[in-house]
């Protein structure tokens, strides 16, 4: 009877605690759920700001996965043993034909775990939602030498949404080459078959991004700030303008000093790399608003301006491009990314393919996963494979 006692205290104190934990562990994942919750509604308020805050929940969803695994992994060792133990407490009191209800317990400790599948289920569809744009590039497959028109510095570019290609040749000019397609611009002699488009003010630099219908440009007038300049090539004109308070006029790529600034445009927003300075070591970045040319955010990328040739922006990520001063191999050896989600590990040393030159711009078109180089005259495509950021 004594024995029979002790059993069933120690029984009781099993079921106590595994519930107790069970229940710690149903609070934690509702306080969660209630904060995910109050998260969602700040953003329904925020709506303006809605893309900014796409991403912090990714990162706040992305640690309470990480702690939600832990707990899980926890809770399936924690259960295994649990009904190890009660395989034997069951054994033992149908031994001494008592009528306790082990089996209640069991179920409701599974149900937990349903129920704990089921938030770790939610967060995970929450997290595949807000996670539209994770891959970094891991390796640049093949290059395409397409043509060869213009100057030995340049630009080209397509728009990823009208597929319109647009040609900048040299380092300044008024004057730019529109082709209807890649394929046009391959067949035309020369740039004979464009449309030229005179913009009203000149732009300095290869560092132009044309984004749906819009071209970006830098211009910089003589002894004047840098100005971002918003131009609707539909309508032929200027939509906006924005000073861009840097001291100095110095050059965002130490190899190539031409490019005064460089613009990115992608499904996230507008980019600028610049230096804010002679002094300044370091690549500057800027998040602007396409529609308005508001700076949302600045940050210092800590990738060295000195011979750096180009740089791209894919997924929030800046991919800078180094070389030597006598044209070497050039490979991607800094990137930064806005929202802190790569591992370090997982930056990539990406090589171009073997090929001595120097890049005077290199454009990176999301749609088609391509980047559009100009090296020595010649236009040429590289394709881009990708994976994704080890987020979870
Ligand atoms: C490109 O610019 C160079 C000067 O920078 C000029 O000599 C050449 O004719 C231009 N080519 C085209 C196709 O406009
Ligand atoms: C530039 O970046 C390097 C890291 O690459 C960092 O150590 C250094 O402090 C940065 N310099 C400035 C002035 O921010």
């Amino acid at each position: 009877m004594k024995a029979v006692l002790v059993l069933l205290v120690s029984t009781a104190w099993v079921f106590t605690g595994a519930q107790y934990y069970y229940q710690g562990l149903m609070d934690y994942l509702e306080n969660r759920l209630l904060t995910i919750e109050d998260r969602m509604q700040f953003w329904h308020e925020q709506s303006h700001r809605y893309h900014t805050e796409l991403q912090d929940f990714k990162k706040l969803t992305a640690e309470a996965m990480v702690v939600l695994k832990n707990e899980h992994g926890m809770l399936i060792r924690d259960l295994e043993g649990a009904a190890v133990r009660m395989d034997r407490v069951e054994r033992e009191i149908d031994y001494v034909e008592t009528h306790s209800s082990p089996r209640a317990c069991a179920n409701k400790a599974d149900k937990v775990v349903e129920q704990g599948s089921v938030v770790i289920f939610f967060l995970y569809f929450l997290f595949s939602l807000t996670s539209d744009c994770v891959e970094i590039i891991s390796g640049i497959r093949s290059v395409k030498i397409l043509k060869r028109v213009g100057s030995p510095k340049g630009m080209w570019t397509r728009d990823p949404r009208s597929s319109k290609v647009y040609v900048f040749n040299g380092t300044t000019g008024d004057r730019i080459y529109q082709f209807n397609s890649v394929r046009d611009f391959s067949h035309s002699p020369g740039v004979t078959s464009s449309t030229q488009i005179k913009v009203p003010s000149e732009w300095s630099g290869p560092g132009s991004a044309v984004y749906n219908g819009y071209l970006y440009y830098i211009k910089q007038e003589f002894g004047t700030d840098v100005q971002v300049v918003k131009y609707d090539l539909l309508s032929g004109t200027v939509i906006d303008t924005a000073m861009f308070p840097v001291d100095n006029h110095a050059a965002v790529y130490n190899l190539n000093p031409e490019t005064v600034a460089d613009l990115a445009a992608d499904d996230e927003g507008l980019w600028l790399l610049y230096a804010t300075g002679d002094s300044e070591p370091n690549i500057s970045l800027a998040k602007m608003d396409p529609a308005t040319l508001d700076i949302e955010q600045i940050w210092d990328t800590r990738c060295p301006r000195e011979n750096a040739e180009a740089a791209f922006v894919v997924c929030g990520t800046v991919y800078v491009v180094y070389n030597t001063r006598l044209a070497s191999r050039s490979r991607v050896q800094c990137i930064f990314d806005v929202n802190d989600a790569m591992i370090n590990e997982e930056a990539p040393l990406l090589y171009f393919p073997r090929r001595y030159g120097a890049h005077a711009s290199l454009k990176y078109n999301p749609e088609e996963k391509q980047l559009y180089g100009w090296d020595d005259g010649y236009q040429i495509i590289y394709r881009v494979t990708m994976k994704r950021k080890l987020l979870v």
